[in-house]
């Protein structure tokens, strides 16, 4: 295929595949076509009509006959018709409509819709990879390869980067088709380009993750319980929200508890409060006691602050594979607050103090952290960097294969999306309702889409694009688990070891 550009900007077509003609009654933004050959959804056409070169993808494909028709009631006709159509002769016709993405505009990567529909008789080509380059593999600093078109294997499909740190992502798909591959692949992208994440890691499937030249830094989910509010021990503590004297005592303990042996220290003060507070007081102490040992695997005094533990440059991964999650909520939530609030010294101290530049969080299982149902101390925290984060450089990115189970607010406010394949009919029709660029006739399409092929929506591409994902093969965990292969090496072990 060669493709050549004429002086007037116009894209001289020498030797492209005519698909197909636009018929019937067209719009600015969508048209009817009658192709040659069947049509593949996702592929991309290309028109020139009136003065605009229109890029377009194909949104619905049909395969009829006027021969076969569903009127047929005997099989046996359709045998005998089969046959008598003779070889060569058209026994098939292909429709489909296509969405127009827009048109190209001199030397720029933007499109816009044109305001006139193509008419019918308009010439439908298969787009010319120069075109698709042009849309799909931008150049510049902020943008980075996450695969290619789906449909055009050999187009790469670079993101706006930057658009993840301003305007949050959302990794929305069924367990199993690749949003934790997505998510190791930002982070990499990331890292190359000298960025840091951090990674809230619940099933612990990130720290074995080795990367050529990118350091890894795995962090045990500590907090200084010196550092908790009344709040976040409380809810570390199962102590409810309406249990007032619960509370008070346990706030009066915590305002006077020194630098050292905090439990011993607690448990101390709690007994004494028992005077005053009655049993409330004692079922404080009876939750500090009964939670200790779990509780000193998150709660240690001697720990710095958490902004101290993060590598700037580097993907960190906060391991919380060990711990419940409740504790996961509280530990997840102190982070994003102590981040944010460090962001915001940076920013003001102009990275004197403080974390000095931007970073993006990522939280898998968000539906558990940031339900739509029940408050969290995480959709708290969540919500203000959601809210805040585009000032001071904090991204978001929101993973989860439980679409309607995440708060709506939230949902609504990222600006970017992946979604790779979801079948559930109430998570399409929610992430319909709440993700603006999802719309019914894109929700159709996620049920078709393979493991690892995701559609990309938001400000981090130009026009919603079907993208086959690359695979990081460094991080091998998190598949799943291949069962028959453990017993097999049990067996033989257990044969050898028998002499059979
Ligand atoms: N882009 C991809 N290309 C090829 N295989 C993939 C891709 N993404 C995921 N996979 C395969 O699917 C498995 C599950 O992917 P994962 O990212 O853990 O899914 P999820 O997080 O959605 O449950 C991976 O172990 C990998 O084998
Ligand atoms: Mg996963």
């Amino acid at each position: 295929m060669s493709v050549l550009q004429t002086g007037n900007g116009k894209i001289l077509n020498l030797q492209l595949e005519v698909v197909g003609y636009v018929v019937g009654e067209s719009k600015p933004y969508r048209a009817d076509i009658i192709a040659f050959r069947p049509l593949a959804i996702g592929e991309y056409l290309y028109m020139e009509y009136y003065d605009y070169r229109a890029l377009a993808m194909v949104g619905t494909s049909i395969t009829g006959s006027p021969v076969i028709t569903d009127d047929l009631t005997d099989p046996k006709d359709i045998e005998r018709l089969i046959k008598t159509v003779r070889y060569g002769e058209r026994m098939y016709y292909y429709r489909g409509s296509i969405k127009i993405l827009g048109s190209i505009d001199g030397s720029s990567s933007k499109l816009y819709i044109p305001p006139i529909p193509p008419p019918p008789g308009t010439e439908v080509l298969k787009a010319p990879k120069s075109v698709l380059a042009r849309v799909f593999s931008q150049d510049g600093r902020n943008y980075v390869r996450v695969g290619t078109l789906l449909r055009e294997l050999d187009v790469e499909v670079r993101v706006n980067i930057n658009k993840i740190v301003s305007r949050h992502l959302g990794i929305l798909a069924m367990t199993g088709m690749g949003k934790s591959n997505l998510v190791a692949l930002i982070a990499k992208k990331i890292a190359e380009i000298g960025g840091t994440t951090i990674i809230f890691d619940y099933h612990g499937e990130y720290s074995s993750m080795r990367l050529q030249n990118i350091v890894t830094n795995v962090v045990k989910p500590k907090i200084n319980p010196l550092s908790l509010d009344l709040e976040g021990m409380s809810r570390l503590l199962n102590i409810p929200k309406n249990a007032t004297r619960q509370r008070m005592a346990l706030r009066e303990c915590l305002e006077n508890i020194g630098e050292s042996d905090f439990f011993t220290k607690l448990k101390k003060c709690l007994q004494g409060r028992v005077g005053r507070y009655g049993t409330s007081a004692q079922k404080v102490l009876d939750s500090v006691t009964v939670y200790e040992g779990f509780l000193r695997r998150i709660l240690d005094e001697k720990i710095e602050d958490v902004v101290n533990t993060i590598v700037l440059g580097a993907i960190n991964i906060v391991d919380l594979s060990d711990i419940h999650l409740n504790q996961a909520d509280a530990v997840v939530s102190y982070w994003l607050d102590r981040i944010l609030e460090a962001r915001k010294i940076g920013v003001w101290s102009r990275g004197s103090r403080g974390i000095p530049s931007p970073l993006t969080l990522v939280i898998e299982e968000a539906h558990a952290f940031i339900p739509a149902d029940i408050e969290t101390a995480t959709k708290k925290s969540a919500e203000s960097i959601v809210r805040e984060g585009r000032k001071f450089g904090v991204g978001l990115i929101i993973v989860s294969q439980r679409p309607r189970g995440l708060d709506p607010t939230v949902l609504s406010q990222l600006g970017n999306l992946a979604v790779l394949r979801i079948v559930h009919p109430e998570d399409q029709q929610y992430v319909a309702r709440h993700c603006e660029p999802i719309t019914q006739d894109i929700v159709e399409e996620l049920p078709g889409l393979n493991t690892g092929e995701a559609m990309l929506l938001g400000e981090w591409v130009s026009v919603p694009t079907i993208v086959k994902i690359d695979l990081v093969k460094e991080k091998l965990s998190g598949g799943d688990v291949d069962a028959v292969a453990h017993w097999n090496r049990l067996y033989s072990a257990r044969t050898e070891s028998l002499g059979m």
